[in-house]
C-alpha cells in the first residue's frame, strides 16, 4: 500500500491545525512528525506538546521521525502525547532490538530510519522487528535539501533484503522527495513517501492531490 506522508516541518507553525486539516481534507492519511534535539542532528524543532495538540484536532496516522539520541527515554511519552508509530535512526539506540520491543510494548509500531552513510548492514539482524524502514535520502536535520542519487540503489538493495526473507515490511524514504524525484524511488521499491516542501510549499490541498494521483496511477501500471 502507497501512503503520503506529509512533514509538517515545512508548514506554517503559526497556523499548524488549519494546515494539517487541508492535508486531510486533500486525502492524505498520514502525518509524519520530525522531532529534533540539537545533539543527533543540528536543529531543534518540536517535541510532546505540539503533538499532544495535533492529536486533539487529527485523526491522520502520526508517524513520528526521532531524530534525538538515545531515543528510548522518550517512548511512553510519545505514546501518551499520540503518536502512532515511533521511528528511530539505527545510530541513536546502543540497543536496537530492545528499543524496537519497547516500542511495541508500548502500543505502538516500530520502525527503523538509517542515515545516508549507514550500511543495511546496521539493521539486517533485526529487519523482523520493524514495521518500517525509512532510507533517509539526504542527511536529516533540514527540510528543503536535495535527494542523494546513490540512496535509490540502497533502497533497491534493502527490498530484496526484504523480499530474501519473506518480510513485509514498508519502505519509506525521506527528504528532497517531490515530482522530479516520487518515480525514482518508486521504481527502486519504496511505499512511503515523507514530502515536507513539496506539500507545504504552494497550495497544499493541490499538491497533496497531484501527488496522489501520481502514486495510484504508478500502483496501478
Ligand atoms: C529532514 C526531515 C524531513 C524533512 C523533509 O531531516 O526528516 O522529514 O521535513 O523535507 P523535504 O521534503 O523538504 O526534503
Ligand atoms: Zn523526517
Amino acid at each position: 500500500m502507497y501512503q503520503l506522508s506529509p512533514s509538517i516541518l515545512a508548514a506554517d507553525f503559526a497556523c499548524l491545525g488549519k494546515e494539517i486539516k487541508e492535508v486531510e481534507e486533500a486525502g492524505a492519511k498520514w502525518l509524519h512528525l520530525d522531532v529534533m534535539d540539537g545533539k543527533f542532528v543540528p536543529c531543534v524543532s518540536f517535541g510532546m506538546p505540539v503533538i499532544t495538540s495535533l492529536r486533539k484536532v487529527s485523526n491522520l496516522f502520526f508517524d513520528v521521525h526521532l531524530m534525538i539520541e538515545e531515543p528510548e527515554r522518550y517512548i511512553k511519552e510519545f505514546k501518551e502525547a499520540g503518536a502512532d508509530m515511533l521511528t528511530v535512526h539505527a545510530e541513536a539506540c546502543r540497543h536496537l532490538d530492545r528499543v524496537l520491543h519497547e516500542i511495541h510494548n508500548a502500543g505502538m509500531k516500530a520502525g527503523i530510519a538509517l542515515n545516508p552513510g549507514t550500511s543495511l548492514s546496521a539493521i539486517e539482524e533485526v529487519l523482523g522487528l520493524a514495521d518500517m524502514i525509512l532510507i533517509m535520502t539526504v542527511n536529516p536535520g533540514f527540510g528543503g535539501q536535495k535527494f542523494i542519487p546513490y540512496t535509490a540503489d540502497k533502497i533497491r538493495r534493502l527490498k530484496k533484503m526484504l523480499e530474501d526473507r519473506n518480510l513485509t515490511a514498508d519502505i519509506q524514504v525521506d527528504g528532497g522527495i517531490g515530482k522530479d524525484t516520487l518515480e525514482t524511488v518508486m521504481d527502486a521499491g519504496a511505499n512511503i513517501f515523507v514530502m515536507g516542501s513539496a506539500v507545504f510549499r504552494g497550495d497544499i490541498k493541490e499538491n497533496v492531490a497531484l501527488y496522489l494521483k501520481q502514486m495510484e496511477e504508478y500502483e496501478q501500471k
